[in-house]
């Protein structure tokens, strides 16, 4: 299949990336269907995407009426076989277990035609152990966004075991036509790329708070106006370089060997999360939040991320971010 030739896609689970990734499918001219088992689900991913549609509009990155127009590119529906007719491209974002990925590559696998590509956003299981359920595995890849997913220009395409050159190139390709910025993950690794960067640096983090070298608030302040600063625009191997490398390696050095390398998540997380204490959805993780914060709290996120990405291209003219 050529990339012209996709035209229809589908989302597998309309939960919090679903909804996104549909959003971006349908900004930028794709007719977009999106699945779930549940009614409530897809009404509330209508919801959200109207919320993200309304930071885009505040923030000048899209009209009134082009909104309009991507949401009218939008179907939703509870029915499997409806979803898939006529289908190019599906894209799966339901709950993160092999059992449920299983059952529902060979549904996909059944419903759409020989052509079709079938892309998982799974976080981090195997690419090559969802597709060892399906017929024809070459056409299965991963295709993993960050959220919110509208808005984080990265995506990663992994290459499962038997997954197609072709395949692995359509996916590419699509990211690139979404306007996002692909990277191509060759080995099915766990984590994949980015979430084995971003766990190394929870598993340091959290080593800090435990061994009470850093408060909370300390650890988020150091990445978000020091390492993390820096990191929207240069890579940690790029900070190497213009740092210089000897310097680098004299650090690593004496440093590296000091460095948490536990293999289990450490015993204050675990209390944490077994007190019921999961973050924001719970009223409480490392900080506390007050009650009906929560949206107040995203939106504000969403609109630093649109002006960050703003800047960011601003700054490289008609370059591209890589
Ligand atoms: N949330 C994140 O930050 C994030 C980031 C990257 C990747 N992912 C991955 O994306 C996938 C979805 O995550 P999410 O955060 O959107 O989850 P979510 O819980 O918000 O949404 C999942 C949706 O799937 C629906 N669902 C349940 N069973 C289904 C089935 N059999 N068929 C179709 N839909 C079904 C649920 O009703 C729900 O609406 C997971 O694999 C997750 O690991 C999540």
């Amino acid at each position: 299949m050529r990339l012209e030739e996709i035209k229809r896609t589908t989302m597998i689970g309309a939960g919090t990336m679903g909804s996104g990734m549909g959003l971006c499918f349908a900004q930028a001219g794709y007719e977009v269907t999106l699945y779930d088992v549940k009614p409530e689900q897809l009404e509330g991913a209508l919801n959200r995407v109207k919320n993200s549609q309304a930071v885009l509009i505040e923030e000048g990155v899209v009209s009134e009426r082009a909104a309009r127009e991507a949401r009218e590119r939008i179907r939703l529906t509870t029915s499997l076989k409806e979803a898939l007719d006529g289908v190019q491209f599906v894209l799966e974002a339901a709950p993160e277990t092999l059992e449920i990925k299983h059952k529902l590559f060979r549904e996909l696998e059944s419903l759409c035609s020989e052509e079709t590509i079938l892309a998982t956003n799974t976080s981090g299981l195997s690419i090559s152990a969802i597709a060892s359920v399906c017929r024809r595995p070459e056409r299965v890849g991963g295709m993993h966004w960050v959220n919110p997913p509208e808005l984080v220009p990265l995506v990663e395409v992994i290459k499962g075991e038997k997954t197609s050159e072709e395949t692995l190139a359509l996916i590419y390709a699509v990211a690139g036509k979404l306007g996002k910025v692909p990277v191509l993950i060759r080995k099915d690794v766990p984590g994949f790329g980015l979430n084995r960067l971003q766990f190394a640096v929870l598993r340091e983090a959290l080593h800090l708070v435990e061994t009470g070298v850093l408060t909370p608030e300390d650890v988020d302040r150091t990445m978000k106006c020091g390492l993390g600063f820096r990191y929207s625009w240069l890579g940690p191997l790029e900070t190497a370089d213009l740092g210089g490398l000897d310097v680098f390696h004299s650090v690593a050095s004496y440093l590296f060997k000091d460095l948490s390398d536990v293999k289990t998540p450490p015993e204050s997380f675990s209390r944490l999360v077994a007190e019921g204490r999961l973050g924001i959805k719970s009223g409480r993780g490392f900080y506390e939040y007050e009650a009906g914060s929560r949206e107040e709290i995203l939106r504000r996120r969403d609109a630093y991320f649109v002006r960050q990405w703003q800047l960011i291209q601003a700054v490289l003219g008609d370059k591209k971010l890589s």
